[in-house]
């Protein structure tokens, strides 16, 4: 297994309650899986997102990286898991506006190695990965919609990855260009092995997971799998 959740239970103090946003959530997510996540508007996909991509502590339960337990209470801990093992993708895109389609993605390797010409290089490969070797100089606002989401796809995969989230990566796209980015992150998935899991409110887009999770206020509501060798543990309370 890659990823496994145990009893995990993310609570939200608020002035109006307090919200279990996750609700002693278990699940198994395996290796190389491409996992889709749905479910009405406030049933916890995206803290259960930030979760399991280690931005956000849950107030309680456990969580597994590589059969490892990752230590939630240590942020440094925390952090090497999100830059050694996770790669993000959001609704919004989030690229920087003054720069250039390489440079967006240069700025995330920067990160991890210094030497720009090597950079530049791993920066076109992966801007060719996701077919806009023809655009590397152009800036965010030169670019359509399904060629930016491409490019914070390639930007996310800049730390190798073995965990890629995405959180309504088709949100801002039409139905063609959804099946564009889909299709791209399928590829990822096959090809890379990289382990997938997308948010999405799309019927269509889920049916892109071998594993498909319906999230009904925190829980576990349905899980289809299309591979019996998967196996999940859904908690019952
Ligand atoms: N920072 C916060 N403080 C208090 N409550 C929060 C906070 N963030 C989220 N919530 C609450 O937790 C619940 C789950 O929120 P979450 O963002 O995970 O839902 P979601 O399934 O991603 O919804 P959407 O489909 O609208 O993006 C919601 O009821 C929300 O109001
Ligand atoms: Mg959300």
């Amino acid at each position: 297994m890659l990823i496994q959740l145990k009893n995990l239970t993310k609570t939200y103090q608020h002035h109006d309650g307090a919200i279990n946003a996750v609700d002693n959530l278990s699940l198994d997510i395996p290796k190389g899986s491409f996992v889709t996540i749905t479910g009405a508007s406030g049933s916890g996909k995206t803290t259960l997102l930030l979760i399991l991509g280690g931005l956000l502590r849950p107030t309680s339960g456990k969580m597994s990286y590589n059969g490892k337990e990752i230590d939630l209470h240590h942020d440094e801990e925390l952090a090497n898991f999100r830059s050694n093992h996770v790669g993000f993708v959001m609704q919004s895109f989030a690229l920087v506006p003054y720069l250039t389609a390489i440079e967006n993605i240069m700025i995330a390797l920067n990160v991890k190695n210094s030497n720009t010409t090597e950079n530049r290089k791993r920066a076109l490969e992966l801007l060719e990965w996701v077919g806009l070797e023809d655009r590397t100089t152009h800036y965010p606002k030169e670019l359509s919609a399904g060629q930016q989401q491409r490019v914070a796809i390639a930007r996310s995969l800049a730390n190798n990855p073995d965990l890629l989230l995405a959180d309504e990566p088709t949100g801002n796209l039409d139905p063609g260009l959804s099946e564009e980015i889909l299709g791209i992150l399928k590829e990822i998935n096959l090809k890379q092995k990289t382990t997938v899991v997308m948010v999405t409110h799309s019927p269509m887009a889920a049916e892109y997971g071998d594993t498909r999770i319906q999230l009904q206020n925190g829980k576990l509501h349905n899980l289809h799998l299309n591979d019996v060798k998967i196996n999940v543990e859904v908690s019952v309370n």
